[in-house]
């Protein structure tokens, strides 16, 4: 398809044909577009980053059993042709109007009645939250609750009278105007995905693909290997929104469902590349609980339903939240070109700041992580300076195995603390072979301090990296002792 997109708004399917709008680029953000409208000026530019949460939106596409799943996105951080093949849905699409009554959506009504709407700026994006919740749960607790809201800010007031509007619209099902006409939705939605040719959209200065099939992919990045790669945009868009990067060429993975499976394998569990932040922490729970925990304090619901784990690993970034436990559950990496294809331990993938070892014609395509016996422990730890939305100043994430009381096996892998994810490899040493006790856990942090120079920046001095690196080792040793 060239230069057009296509996606339900307004129930009906909506076709931008960027070559007739020579003022949309493919990387105009959903945001950007959508206040284009008088219609649809709802959503609001707070910080253009993520953290606000005033953009979000929620966008339905078609999961299990042809049933629409719901998702809140920050539409500040998306590029437009992101949202093909789906319903892009705002806040003025959640009231209806029917006999020339207009009535809101309930979510609307109990925010109104509890007394939960403040400021213009940030109650559409928290409407929007609402409805996501309203939409994936009933009855859902306070956690869940609150973890939906931990991506839209309000300075203004409590956010108590959210949570109850939340509690008592989300009581007993999901019924709403929007389950009334989803068959029609799936079936605008099955309309569109049924072309599956790359859609590519040139003007002057850019190009953007989107491919539908990792041959296809490959075939692009083969054929333009300076083209930037976008999975799910949380980590790119930012140089757009923030740096005024310009972007001459995108190849973006959005669409290609080859990406978006879990496997299981005999000794492993295989992450697609653009699986999301939150589906691998669902899948984690049970199977890799660090991850899982690690996973928990993960940006915001708006951010882990698009950002990718591919893209978490791709971005090679010194506090990417992954990395850490990742090198604690030996995971490998799969790189695939149109002619070969590699699979290298994600140690030896971080090659350098924000560099990993990819090759210009390659493109992650899986996660793998070996299945974990029960003889070892792993655990992972995230020091930031407030719990959610926000990144790391130290990270860590450690296994251990024992033999008796002996330490047979130990991995001490730290994020925040070097240009890189680092192992503490001097201090494993140390500690094989040795008694997994106090006296020489404090000796290993001796050590430990010697083999890290972190940095002292905007979040924390370098000192304080290096004693909370000491005390992260100290209590993981306090949680695993054995008496
Ligand atoms: C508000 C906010 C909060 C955040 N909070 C956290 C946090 O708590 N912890 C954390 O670790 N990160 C956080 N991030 C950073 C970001 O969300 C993550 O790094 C995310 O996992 C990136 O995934 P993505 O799919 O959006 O990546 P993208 O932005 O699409 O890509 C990231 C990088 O990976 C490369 N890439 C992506 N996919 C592939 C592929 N298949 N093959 C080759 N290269 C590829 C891209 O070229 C790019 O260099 C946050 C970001 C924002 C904006
Ligand atoms: S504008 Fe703040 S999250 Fe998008
Ligand atoms: S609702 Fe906008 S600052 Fe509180």
């Amino acid at each position: 398809m060239k230069n057009t997109i296509r996606f339900v708004l307004d129930g009906k399917i909506r076709e931008v044909d960027f070559s007739k709008y020579p003022e949309l680029k493919p990387t105009t953000t959903v945001l950007n577009y959508l206040r284009s409208f008088p219609e649809h000026k709802g959503v609001k530019e707070g910080c253009a980053e993520g953290d606000c949460g005033a953009c979000t939106i929620v966008i339905a596409e078609i999961g299990e059993n042809e049933k629409l799943v719901y998702k809140t996105l920050d539409s500040c951080l998306v590029f437009l042709p992101m949202i093909h093949g789906k319903q892009l849905i705002t806040v003025e699409n959640l009231a209806i109007t029917e006999n020339n009554e207009k009535s809101l959506h309930l979510v609307q009504q109990l925010l109104v009645e509890t007394n939960g709407s403040q400021c213009g700026y940030c109650t559409p994006g928290i409407v929007m939250s609402l409805f996501g919740i309203y939409k994936n749960h009933q009855n859902p607790t306070k956690e869940i609750i609150e973890d939906a809201l931990t991506g839209n800010l309000c300075r203004c007031t409590g956010y108590q009278p959210i949570i109850e509007a939340a509690q008592k619209a989300c009581v007993n099902n999901c019924e709403d105007h929007f389950s009334k006409s989803e068959k029609e939705v799936v079936e605008l939605l099955k309309k569109i995905n049924s072309n599956t040719e790359t859609i590519t959209i040139k003007n002057k200065s850019q190009k953007y693909f989107k491919p539908f099939s990792i041959s296809e992919a490959l075939r692009l990045r083969n054929e333009n290997p300076n083209a930037i790669i976008i999975n799910g945009s949380t980590d790119i868009a930012l140089r757009q929104t923030k740096k005024n990067e310009f972007f001459a060429e995108i190849l973006d993975l959005s669409g290609v469902s080859e990406l978006k499976n879990i496997k299981v394998e005999n000794n492993s569990i295989v992450f697609g590349a653009g699986i999301t932040i939150e589906q691998v922490r669902n899948y984690s729970i049970e199977k890799f609980p660090a991850l899982n925990k690690i996973l928990n304090v993960f940006g915001s619901l708006q951010i882990r339903n698009i950002a990718t784990i591919g893209g978490n690993v791709g971005s090679a970034s010194p506090i990417g939240d992954t990395l850490p436990v990742l090198f604690a559950y030996c995971a490998k990496i799969k790189l695939q070109s149109e002619n070969s294809e590699r699979i290298i331990a994600i140690e030896d993938f971080i090659i350098g700041y924000r560099q990993a070892d990819i090759k210009n014609d390659e493109l992650i395509t899986e996660v793998i992580i070996p299945k974990q016996d029960k003889t070892g422990v792993v655990n992972s730890y995230k020091i930031s300076k407030r719990k959610d939305m926000d990144i790391s100043t130290v990270s860590s994430a450690f296994k251990l195995k024992l033999s008796g009381e002996s330490v047979s096996e130990i991995l001490l892998a730290f994020g925040g603390m070097a240009a890189v994810t680092k192992r503490a490899k001097e201090t494993e040493k140390l500690l094989i072979g040795k008694k997994w006790n106090r006296e020489n856990v404090e000796t290993a942090m001796k050590i430990l301090e010697k083999e890290f120079t972190p940095l002292s920046d905007a979040r924390s001095e370098a000192e304080f990296r290096s004693t909370a690196a000491k005390n992260l080792l100290l209590k993981f040793y306090l949680e695993t002792k054995q008496n």
